[in-house]
């Protein structure tokens, strides 16, 4: 994405003639940047090539997916309907993970049904329905047990998953003794050793802590696990000057580890693979003056993204078409939901605006549309895939008859 002769445009498309065609607000994905994040992800880890699982619930648009698809991923599911989503794409149910604290009976019936690689148990009592309902199959279920490593990932609490006071994975103690467990079912084949420590990890050093747990506790159970899935959380830059993740300290930490313990190392990265790839583009309604700052009232809402009002994100806000005069007045982005959270952005010094021009708001592509909500029954928006210069309708703009 950048400006060409003042106008931002995503590859070859002009963010306003969208926004024209398209109406406003719009998600588009941009082909090309999917394209080159999926071979950046390959080319950091390749020396092992890892079984990449695309963490579906950072994007759950069925031909997003099918794209991916086409690169040989498989898919991190959490529920039914994402397992459903993931095999529509055609994922090869051999390359599909199921993760989740609260799967429920339909939900490991259906899975095993579809002889997915690895359900990752996270409680003795899931591990125990397992066993129950592939009993009663009469069929062998591949499962992994995902470990509580009690490992800070040092990113945001709301969406930390690696320590103690976490709800997910296992403790040490309840998983050596639930290895002797599945060591006994004759319907349990324990074939994996999982952990996701959190999202949006910038800092290598938490996966190594990471990878140092692991190694413990496998020496302690002298299994041996065919499958180590170490989760997503790879983040990426929302702002041009927040730090990256050295992927190349992350690989030579997985490869000493692989080196004691050979295995085969899957990922479940979401928002490394399409964090960057979506925009959201949408139209200035109203500028409503205030006294020590202008409210910038867009079309777009907390419905349509989520995460400044649930974590307090920061999505980079920037104009369709760029002019030199610059506002004296604080912008504050909201957007028309009855809620004051609905709130996008302040920025200072931005440059004037008026009503009815076109803002952007970037690195929407993760937990943007799948977090969307129809809250104030308002419609979810047009997705739309960009590759060179065609654009392609992914997925429909509802209707207010889809809702009422
Ligand atoms: N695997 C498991 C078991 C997970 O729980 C998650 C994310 C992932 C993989 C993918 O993580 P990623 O590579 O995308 O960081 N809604 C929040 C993020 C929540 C992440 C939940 N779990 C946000 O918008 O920042």
């Amino acid at each position: 994405m950048k400006y060409i002769k003042k106008r931002l445009t995503i590859d070859k498309v002009v963010i306003d003639d969208i926004a024209k065609k398209f109406g406003t607000p719009t998600y588009c994905y941009s082909y090309t940047q999917l394209k080159k994040n999926i071979n950046n992800f390959k080319k950091n880890f390749k020396s092992f090539s890892p079984l990449i699982c695309f963490a579906i619930k950072s994007n759950t648009n069925l031909n997003l997916i099918r794209e991916i698809q086409k690169f040989g991923l498989g898919a991190d599911v959490v529920s039914m309907g994402e397992l459903m989503m993931a095999l529509k794409a055609g994922i090869n149910p051999k390359k599909i993970v199921f993760s989740g604290v609260g799967k429920t009976s339909k939900e490991i019936d259906y899975a095993i049904d579809k002889k997915i690689l690895l359900i990752n148990a996270e409680s003795k009592s899931e591990i125990k329905e397992i066993d129950r309902i592939a009993r009663l199959k009469k069929k062998k279920v591949q499962i992994g047990i995902r470990l509580n490593p009690n490992t800070d990932a040092k990113t945001l609490s709301q969406i930390s998953t690696g320590k103690k006071e976490n709800k997910f994975g296992i403790n040490e103690k309840t998983f050596l003794e639930l290895i002797s467990f599945c060591q006994n079912s004759k319907n349990i084949n324990l074939e994996c050793l999982s952990v996701h420590i959190g999202s949006q990890i910038l800092d290598h050093k938490p996966y190594e802590k990471m990878l140092n747990v692991l190694d413990k506790i496998i020496d302690k159970t002298k299994h041996k696990f065919k499958f180590i899935d170490l989760g997503g959380g790879m983040g990426i830059s929302y702002n041009d000057n927040s730090k990256k993740l050295n992927y190349q300290k992350y690989n030579s930490a997985i490869k000493k580890f692989l080196k004691k313990h050979p295995s085969k190392i899957i990922f479940e990265p979401g928002r490394s693979i399409v964090g960057d790839v979506g925009f959201l583009i949408s139209r200035i309604i109203y500028i409503k003056e205030n006294e020590k700052k202008d409210f910038i009232i867009l079309d777009a809402a907390m419905n349509d993204l989520m995460r400044p009002a649930l974590y307090g994100a920061n999505h980079k806000t920037l104009p369709s078409i760029k002019r030199n005069q610059i506002s004296k007045k604080i912008y504050e982005f909201v957007g028309p939901i009855c809620e004051s959270t609905d709130k996008f952005v302040s920025l200072k010094k931005f440059q004037k605006l008026k009503e009815k021009e076109i803002i952007v708001m970037c690195d929407v592509g993760a937990y943007g549309m799948s977090l969307s909500s129809n809250y104030n029954l308002r419609p979810k928006p047009v997705e739309l895939l960009i590759k060179g210069s065609n654009i392609r309708i992914i997925k429909k703009r509802q209707k207010h008859t889809d809702l009422i």
